[in-house]
């Protein structure tokens, strides 16, 4: 018997978790001709997995440069990203997915390729989905999952080419059932993942060994345990949490109700700027945060400057310390959506849940309010504007993302500062963090006052667009 169920992308949303210690790696390109956003998790002490989860993000970004050309009308748009969805003993299971919009492509012009691994940290292995099944049964279990699928009127994707199986999408669940997610294109804008689902009672025979070991420490539902402490250099020094850190399960960590919202500093509160007799800058940073923000963070605490970060929800989820020290340094948040996606391309539903899970996350993380919202690429149409958002964008553009130079990009900001500028820059990049220093020392020698952007704007309204304290449109 098998079951099968719909469900929309919404449910990329949800069963994400993380573990202790684990990091994000990201690629963003702000080509806006053909963006592409390519991450993975990076989990301490699973190297092995780690290097599939690039090397398979690797081949989806290669395929789709191969297979699409940039610019156009609708440019085409790749997201990679993976989400762990399991931790459990010795177990991670991570699910990554790529997303290509293109108009080329007919029906939605949305394709969507995903594929579950598995990490064993105890015996260092890692693998896909149909690794799980005995070389002897996978066909058959394949055919299981086609038939299912076909009886439902669901026409099955090709897997992702030789070597490749429906089965590398598994999810063995904790009750030893197996569901399968396939990707299925419809003619509607809202594309469908349908899951089929296999009964332990079908699965567990046609387990190989690994996956045998696996499916009773899923379903075992021990606490995650985290890496192995005398793993050598493929555990950081953060993951080697003690007895507690072990004990505490992937729930416990992005679920922040035991922290206290951070008290309000005594820099924040000293003495309101009045903007329109001073010279205001504020200097904002997109993309995170991510491996270089803390860094920035200490650049700009000790310089006590306080900076605007728009940052994305996915990458909260990786980091939660440093949104919470963002908060705590007097930072303001800001919302640059959870997957950084070009929203004229989403429905105004979507581009909500974008901006909804982005904000509750930091709210519940940080304790800061969020109130304002950067679209990705600076990107909006006339529904960005309905969204019961401010929309921040910027008069001074320093082309950190494309010159990577800490000078080009120290230049570009001194050049066209004007005052009440907002100045656009990324914390994803160590090149931007260089930059910082230099930048504050020479705005604040020409009598710059750097501020947020909610004390350079004051009061804002939801629809309006903000390029800098004057230029509102
Ligand atoms: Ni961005």
């Amino acid at each position: 018997m098998v079951a099968l169920a719909a469900d929309d992308e919404a449910s990329a949303f949800t069963a994400e978790t993380t573990v202790p210690g684990m990091t994000v790696t990201r690629r963003v390109s702000v080509d806006v001709s053909r963006p592409t956003q390519v991450s993975w998790p990076v989990i301490p002490g699973a190297a092995r997995l780690t290097a599939l989860l690039e090397a398979w993000a690797d081949d989806a970004e290669a395929a789709f440069l191969a297979r699409t050309a940039p610019g156009g009308s609708q440019p085409p748009e790749l997201t990679v990203s993976g989400s762990v969805i399991r931790a459990v003993g010795s177990v991670v299971v991570v699910r990554m997915s790529a997303v290509v919009e293109d108009a080329a492509v007919a029906g939605s012009g949305t394709t969507r390729v995903s594929r579950v691994f598995y990490a064993d940290l105890d015996r260092n292995e890692a693998c896909s989905g149909a690794s799980l099944f005995a070389e002897a049964a996978r066909t058959q279990t394949e055919q299981a999952v086609n038939l299912a699928a076909a009886a439902s009127g669901v026409t099955v994707p090709e897997a992702g080419g030789p070597g490749t199986s429906i089965l590398d999408n598994a999810d063995l669940v904790p009750t030893g059932d197996v569901v399968v997610a396939l990707d299925v294109q419809t003619s509607s804008p809202q594309r469908r993942v349908v899951s089929v689902t296999l009964p332990a009672l079908q699965v567990r025979p046609a387990l190989s060994d690994l996956g045998r070991r696996i499916e009773a420490i899923i379903a075992s539902g021990r606490p995650y345990a985290g890496p192995l402490p005398d793993r050598g250099p493929a555990a950081t020094p953060a993951a080697a949490g003690g007895p507690e850190a072990a004990a505490m399960t992937p729930a416990a960590l992005v679920s922040p109700a035991a922290t206290a919202a951070p008290s309000s500093s005594v820099a924040a509160m000293a003495h309101p700027v009045d903007c329109a007799v001073l010279k205001c800058v504020a200097l904002t940073y997109d993309d995170g945060p991510g491996p270089e923000t803390g860094r920035l963070l200490d650049i700009l605490s000790a310089s006590q400057v306080k900076a605007t970060f728009f940052v994305l929800g996915r990458s909260v989820t990786a980091y939660p310390e440093v949104v919470r020290r963002e908060a705590e340094l007097g930072m303001a948040i800001g919302n640059h959506t959870w997957n950084h996606r070009d929203m004229r391309r989403l429905a105004v539903e979507a581009s909500l849940q974008e901006l909804g899970t982005t904000r509750d996350l930091v709210e519940r993380t940080s304790g800061a309010k969020v109130t304002l919202m950067r679209p990705p690429y600076g990107a909006f149409d006339a529904r960005t504007r309905t969204l019961g958002w401010p929309v921040v964008l910027w008069d001074v553009d320093s082309e950190d993302w494309r010159n990577r130079s800490a000078t080009v990009t120290t230049q570009r900001v001194l050049s066209t500062v004007r005052p009440g500028s907002i100045v656009l820059m990324h914390d994803i990049h160590g090149s931007s963090v260089d930059a910082t220093p230099g930048i504050i020392a020479a705005l604040k020698s020409r009598g710059f006052v750097l501020v947020t952007v909610p004390e350079l704007l004051g009061q804002t309204s939801s629809g309006a667009l903000y390029f800098s304290r004057t230029n509102i449109r």
